[in-house]
């Protein structure tokens, strides 16, 4: 969703942007021709940042690469010494290079280890499989992938990693097909546990929900917010919390007087009253960006920064 993302975020001459996604640098390029503005970009991949030097070498001076977490940017800035920025995008999940490299053992298509770190920090996916109790198991399933039937896959790893334990993702994906019936979508059955799984290594949610919060307090008046999500778990954390800041927060009960005190003040404006869909050419082309869903936000001017800006 190139297109969208530029329209939204509008970098402009002189402006101080953050792609806190950098992945491939698909949108960092864009942006930096968009205008002659700087870019911080944050991921959390080092393979990333790796390959993302020779993009910063087609900009001198403009791109700076930080390796960190998004969830963490605030600090990761304030080190840089950076404390305002005219924008921010976010583009949720993995990047085609994690995806598409086996060893990273995010795909069930190909065998490989069953690690799914996107920062090779922290428990591999393998470790969870291997320790997590039988309802843990099952409540991630669950929650994270919407699998009906993550009871089902839970028992059948207890199962199994009972003989002997589960490494690979091949051994995996085999174990989820035995128990859980093709549906009509012809997606793979193993689609759902292996998003599940991937969420919680990652701890994507929590990383998001501390994301926006800390992108929305680093905006300039005028500032925008950009966030392209893959997953309806993301775009509902996005949603609420964009309709909260731009104070559409639902009107409080008039039969509760505390709320009449306590209506957020709206310090932004929602710039996609509904989610932004890709065109058909776009999904025709590239059928993963099927489920994706843009929202933006901007940060409102005070008079003070109205009439400095006229
Ligand atoms: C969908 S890709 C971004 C693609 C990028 N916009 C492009 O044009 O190539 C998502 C990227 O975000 C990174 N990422 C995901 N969660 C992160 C987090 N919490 N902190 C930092 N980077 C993260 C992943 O490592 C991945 O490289």
């Amino acid at each position: 969703m190139l297109a969208e993302v530029l329209e939204n975020l509008a970098p402009h001459a002189g402006g101080v942007y953050l792609d806190a996604t950098f992945g491939g640098g698909g949108y960092a390029g864009a942006i930096l021709q968009a205008a002659p503005c700087t870019l911080w970009a944050i991921d959390r991949d080092p393979a990333a940042i790796t390959r993302g030097a020779a993009l910063a070498a087609r900009f001198p001076g403009r791109l700076h690469l930080i390796q960190g977490k998004f969830g963490d940017m605030l600090a990761l800035l304030e080190a840089a010494g950076v404390s305002v920025l005219d924008g921010v995008v976010l583009a949720l999940g993995v990047s085609s290079f994690q995806l598409d490299d086996p060893d990273r053992g995010f795909s069930f298509r190909a065998d490989g280890p069953l690690d799914m770190r996107m920062g090779g920090e922290g428990p591999t996916a393998a470790d969870l499989v291997n320790t997590m109790a039988e309802r843990e198991l099952t409540d991630i399933l669950f929650e994270l992938g919407e699998e009906r039937h993550a009871r089902r896959v839970a028992r059948a790893i207890l199962t199994a990693r009972a003989e002997a334990p589960i490494l690979t993702t091949g051994q995996l994906a085999a174990i989820i097909r035995a128990v859980v019936p093709p549906d009509r979508s012809g997606i793979d059955p193993a689609t759902r546990s292996f998003q599940a799984l991937r969420i919680q290594v990652n701890d994507e949610l929590g990383e998001i929900s501390r994301a926006l919060d800390q992108a929305a307090r680093l905006l300039a008046p005028g500032g925008r917010l950009v966030v392209v999500c893959f997953h309806s778990l993301e775009d509902r954390i996005v949603k609420r919390f964009m309709t909260a800041a731009s104070g559409r927060a639902p009107a409080p009960s008039r039969h509760d007087p505390r709320g009449l005190t306590q209506r957020p003040q709206a310090g932004y404006r929602l710039l996609t009253p509904r989610a932004m869909r890709p065109h058909p050419g776009e999904t025709q082309a590239n059928p993963r960006a099927r489920s994706a869903r843009l929202r933006a936000l901007e940060r409102l001017r005070g008079q003070a920064d109205e009439r400095a800006a006229a």
